[in-house]
């Protein structure tokens, strides 16, 4: 019998700063698959340049977004995170698989419709080929998991039916990865408009928590979050901004959404409910806010962590390469 654990892979943008969106719907659920899979956690530079960017800033803000994987909880002596860039394969292999997807089915993702739609006339390549980058990353490690929030799922299916087709095309290579969203807090909306996601790449900042907001911060975006007419506290889809509070407190706390709108019953407006969460979220941030600190300052470990993540990711995604390339007619490499 193997003894081989299964293998987890999944990324985030080094785009601005994680948000709780990012935590409760992804990084948190991650932390919770290191005893149980051999887990590669990437931090996705290459991802970040399909939109305007400022080169330092991607720089320190995926230095930041390595130090806070580590703040909430991603010991790397029991993963590997890593660098995209730092690992060659990701972009090799996404040209390959690129060769094999049809143009119809990247054109029709949301999220490109979306940006493109906001983008207008200046949408890049990039744009478009995002989701095949993104689907190089998970192949490459030949991942069975790829735990992520609601948003991300369509690209995963993307990526079983590349993997499928190249399997088809070349023969049995890749493993279909099978995609992990949690219950709650899969879907974490923006404070300002509920209608939307919280997202990193939203201009209004009040509508985000961000994991590094001061306390003070959190507290005012919290108490100044839109809500909905009326003043009942109950998760209901006719209140929007209600629900999205609940579901915060709820996957902050891990308390049952039903048993909150319990404990609201006799509250007498929002106020005093909003600081209810606010409190959660504060106590929840705060231990991770100082574990960042701490590591933030101490850039010698961080290069460690670094090195030692792309040179485990390195190893693998080596692996798959050579036998992908093989399988594709490329010659072999000559041997240095
Ligand atoms: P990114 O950087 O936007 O988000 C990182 C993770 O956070 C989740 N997430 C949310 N969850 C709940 N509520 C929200 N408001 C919210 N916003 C974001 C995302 O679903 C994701 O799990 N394309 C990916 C990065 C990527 C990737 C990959 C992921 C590149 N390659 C390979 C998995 C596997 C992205 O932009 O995530």
């Amino acid at each position: 019998m193997s003894t081989e654990r299964k293998v987890v892979l999944t990324c985030a943008q080094p785009t601005g700063n994680l948000h709780i969106g990012n935590y409760l719907g992804a990084i948190r659920n991650w932390a919770e698959l290191l005893d149980d899979y051999e887990c590669y956690f990437g931090i996705v530079d290459m991802h970040a340049i399909t939109v305007p960017y400022v080169p330092a800033e991607l720089r320190r803000s995926s230095l930041d977004t390595l130090a806070l994987y580590v703040a909430c909880g991603l010991d790397p002596e029991r993963c590997r995170l890593f660098l995209q860039s730092h690992v060659t394969g990701h972009t090799e292999l996404a040209w390959i698989l690129g060769c094999v997807t049809p143009l119809g089915q990247l054109e029709r993702m949301t999220q490109f419709k979306d940006k493109a739609r906001r983008q207008g006339e200046r949408v890049n390549a990039g744009l478009l080929y995002y989701p095949v980058l993104m689907a190089a990353d998970i192949l490459l490690y030949n991942a069975d998991l790829v735990p992520v929030g609601e948003d991300q799922k369509q690209h995963v299916e993307l990526c079983r039916d590349i993997a499928h087709k190249f399997n088809n095309t070349y023969s049995e290579t890749f493993r279909l990865p099978d995609v992990y969203v949690p219950s709650t807090g899969a879907r974490i909306r923006s404070l300002q408009d509920p209608e939307r996601k919280m997202s990193k790449s939203d201009d209004n900042t009040n509508g985000a928590l961000y994991l590094l907001d001061e306390p003070r911060v959190l507290r005012k975006k919290i108490m100044s979050a839109v809500t909905d007419s009326g003043s009942e506290i109950v998760a209901r889809e006719d209140k929007p901004g209600v629900t999205n509070l609940l579901t915060i407190w709820s996957a902050a706390t891990g308390r049952p959404i039903a048993e909150l709108e319990e404990a609201c019953r006799g509250l007498s407006g929002y106020a005093p409910f909003k600081e209810l969460v606010a409190d959660a979220v504060v106590s929840l941030l705060e231990p991770i806010q100082l574990r960042y600190k701490a590591l933030a300052e101490d850039k010698s470990r961080l290069e460690s962590i670094i090195a030692q993540g792309a040179e485990a990711a390195q190893k693998r995604a080596w692996r798959t390469l050579s036998k992908v390339t093989r399988k594709t007619g490329f010659v072999e490499r000559p041997r240095k």
